[in-house]
């Protein structure tokens, strides 16, 4: 059983293939984390929860309670009655003051795993995660809070979720509900967060545990261009192969808070949540709040086992859609082609094209709507525009069909311009506060998805979209952060719920768009990589990545975003050089090299391509069909960083069964007078044998994960080379 009770020392224990991690009661009933890491196999006590010590639990020295909860290491600390570090739980009471205490009244464990109500969450079957739920109350509030853990054994991933219930007489108010609390003594930890800005988004940054609090947190109503859900502790000199590694990933897509805290004691507090600024809710007798799912997972073997166990829970207990482990079609989109620029004869110029080099699927971006021709206008109007189209949608992809490719559709359902029919119509629709000017993004305003009317009529339009035509795939785009929070329904008390009903506005679209069109392949994004989180992968296997689709700076994005994502989620596109956003040149080859870790597609006017170029177009389509099951399923690898060497990137996706590797080098920086470079390759069986495709030489498994593997020296700035290893004995 992965999750015991011991009656006796009043410890739960829950187990995962290679992780334990143990909580435990205080006499009075608080709940204490006892330990989080490597696998025990035996009883352990609960020492560490430090009773024994000075200043003792309140029912040993009451008058000094303070200091106990200032230093007793909590599964999920409350505010406002002395333990001065992070809270997880803030409530206003019914006299107006703050104050909240959990204590342990009940638990109970179960095969299996509920879903939360209107928020995306892992699943499992009932022998794949077990469940366990500790039930506290407040009794002063009248207040239930029910703390899940759900273990997923196989992965070595343990989610929390919390749901806070007023069983009281009188209305309460939560200030704040984050979802998880790690509480550990440092070991001089060091923090790892993906950082960065549009275009270029998740890079990899690392620092060190400091005393007080480093946060990382998004107010902009999305997860975010610059920051990301996601916080990692690790012991000093952690590499891909070794040191401890404790993570947390937030399954939510709107604001977030993500902090560690070190504290007086030298302890270390990671919390993870619905960031509280902004935040209120208002919860009337009898109503339950659902917080957000977060994703813990601990690795005694450095970051690549964290990278790896990631990767498989989110592909197998995270992404729903059908399409998770299928091959997606090679699509084309028109944005970097054409911009806002195009006609269906241009449409079909470049599908006819695409076609003949083995692209699968044409995707029409932004622009085929209203009025649309520069981003000022006609969000909200989802009718084709038939000067551009004429014959409208079903004409267009009637003939996109009839070459024997599919179809796909760019919408931006959250949106309305101010110049359009529907902000003319219903301008309450926009999030807006009464008597000042919103500011604008994007000349765009922000739907107020927290109105069940404007979520119906949203979903209607996208319906009335997708019915009109044969389209298989829709990428879901939103372009502008939130500002100017104020919602014409929710009245004065409920201005603070906007944040988080609107994200429950999203989530209640894109799951009855998922369920009303399941073959459909949803493709999520937000100004490029905005939204790339685990809510949004619950309902759309691919997200895309980044609006920079230059080679290099792409190296950074899909390294940051690998380190938790599997390389099936990534959106990843080759475009023309010199590229739209940094005006590098790099070769055509490295540009599909780099794209090929992710789903595969083009970003162009491949009308005006080379032949020479447009022969290498097929070389990348045939060699996204041959690799494209070990890139989407196998285990990752990452081999080097450029970020770190400042000269060469590597990584590779191995077979499960060590049966095939693919290793893909980058060279970003040549080097003269240089000889070949030894790397360490990973994830082969020792003993057998492999032959490098195309090379013929042989290698046993311990030779390239020991001995090394020399990569010949090349000439040249941003060269790259594939190195594909078969077993062939052994
Ligand atoms: C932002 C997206 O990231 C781009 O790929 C493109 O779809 C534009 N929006 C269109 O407005």
């Amino acid at each position: 059983m992965p999750i015991t009770y011991c009656d006796q020392s009043r410890t739960f224990h829950l187990d995962t293939v290679n992780t334990t991690y143990v909580i435990g009661l205080s006499p009075e009933g608080y709940v204490g984390h006892i330990y989080y890491g490597d696998r025990l196999f035996g009883e352990v006590d609960n020492s560490l929860l430090r009773m024994e010590e000075k200043p003792f639990t309140p029912s040993v020295n009451p008058g000094n309670k303070g200091a106990f909860l200032d230093c007793f290491p909590m599964e999920y600390p409350t505010g406002g009655i002395g333990d001065y570090r992070e809270s997880c739980l803030d409530v206003q009471g019914p006299s107006g003051s703050r104050g909240c205490e959990l204590l342990y009244e009940s638990h109970q464990i179960f095969a299996g795993k509920k879903k939360i109500p209107g928020l995306p969450a892992s699943f499992g079957q009932e022998d794949q995660v077990e469940t366990l739920e500790i039930v506290c109350r407040d009794q002063v509030l009248g207040l239930k809070a029910v703390l899940s853990y759900s273990v997923f054994y196989k992965e070595d991933i343990i989610t929390r979720s919390v749901r806070v219930e007023n069983q009281g007489a009188e209305a309460l108010r939560l200030t704040k509900v984050y979802s998880a609390c790690l509480d550990m003594d440092n070991e001089e930890f060091e923090y790892i967060t993906l950082q960065g800005s549009w275009a270029r988004e998740r890079h990899i940054q690392k620092g060190k545990v400091a005393y007080g609090r480093q946060s990382m947190s998004s107010v902009r109503g999305e997860s975010g261009h610059q920051v990301h859900p996601f916080m990692a502790l690790v012991t000093p000199g952690t590499s891909q192969k070794q040191g401890r590694v404790y993570g947390m990933h937030f399954v939510y897509s709107g604001n977030f808070m993500a902090q560690v805290e070190r504290s007086q004691f030298d302890t270390v507090r990671m919390t993870m949540g619905i960031l509280s600024d902004e935040f209120s809710w208002k919860l009337e007798p009898g109503e339950t709040f659902h917080g957000p799912e977060a994703v813990l997972v601990y690795s005694g073997e450095g970051l690549g086992r964290m990278t790896r166990n990631l990767h498989n829970f989110y592909r197998n207990h995270m992404i729903r859609s059908s399409y998770c482990h299928k091959k997606r079609p090679i699509l084309i989109n028109n944005w970097e082609a054409t911009y806002f620029d195009f006609d269906t004869n241009k449409l079909l110029d470049i599908a006819r094209e695409a076609k003949e080099h083995g692209i699968e699927m044409l995707v029409m971006d932004d622009g085929w709507f209203g009025e649309r021709n520069d981003d000022t206008t006609s969000l909200g109007d989802w009718v084709v525009n038939e000067k551009k189209l004429p014959g409208g949608l079903k004409y267009l992809v009637d003939q996109v069909r009839a070459l024997g490719m599919e179809f796909g559709i760019w919408m931006e359902p959250e949106m309305v311009s101010p110049d359009s029919r529907l902000y003319r119509e219903h301008p309450d629709w926009a999030v807006q506060i009464p008597g000042r000017t919103a500011t604008q993004g994007r000349n765009q305003y922000v739907l107020d998805l927290s109105r069940q009317d404007v979520v119906d009529y949203v979903f209607d339009s996208i319906c009335k979209v997708l019915r009109s035509a044969d389209i298989s795939y829709v990428k879901w785009d939103m372009n502008r952060q939130m500002s100017d929070l104020g919602s014409a329904l929710l009245g004065r008390d409920g201005q603070q719920e906007l944040f988080h009903r609107y994200i429950l506005g999203v989530y209640e679209l894109q799951e009855r768009l998922t369920a009303e069109f399941p073959d459909l392949l949803l493709e999520n994004c937000a100004s490029g990589g905005a939204r790339f989180d685990p809510g949004m992968l619950y309902y759309s296997p691919q997200i895309w990545c980044s609006d920079d689709t230059d080679a290099i700076e792409r190296l950074a994005i899909q390294e940051g975003t690998a380190l938790i994502y599997p390389l099936s989620a990534i959106g990843a596109h080759v475009s023309v050089c010199p590229n739209h956003i940094v005006g590098r040149v790099t070769p055509f080859e490295t540009r599909g090299h780099v794209a090929l870790a992710g789903t595969f597609g083009y970003e162009l006017d491949i009308t005006k391509l080379t032949e020479e170029e447009l022969s290498q177009v097929s070389e990348q389509t045939a060699m996204y069909h041959k690799y494209n099951d070990l890139v989407r399923e196998g285990d990752y690898y990452r081999i080097a960083s450029w970020r770190e060497n400042g000269l060469y990137d590597c990584w590779e996706c191995a077979a499960a069964d060590g049966s095939e590797i693919l290793v893909t080098y980058v060279q970003v920086i040549a080097q003269p007078n240089v000889r070949s470079r030894k790397i360490y390759l990973e994830g082969f069986e020792a003993q057998a044998v492999y032959e490098l495709e195309g090379a013929g030489h042989r290698y046993t498994g311990e030779q390239l994960m020991k001995y090394g593997f020399l990569v010949p020296a090349c000439a040249g700035d941003f060269v790259s080379r594939l190195f594909h290893f078969v077993r062939i004995e052994g």
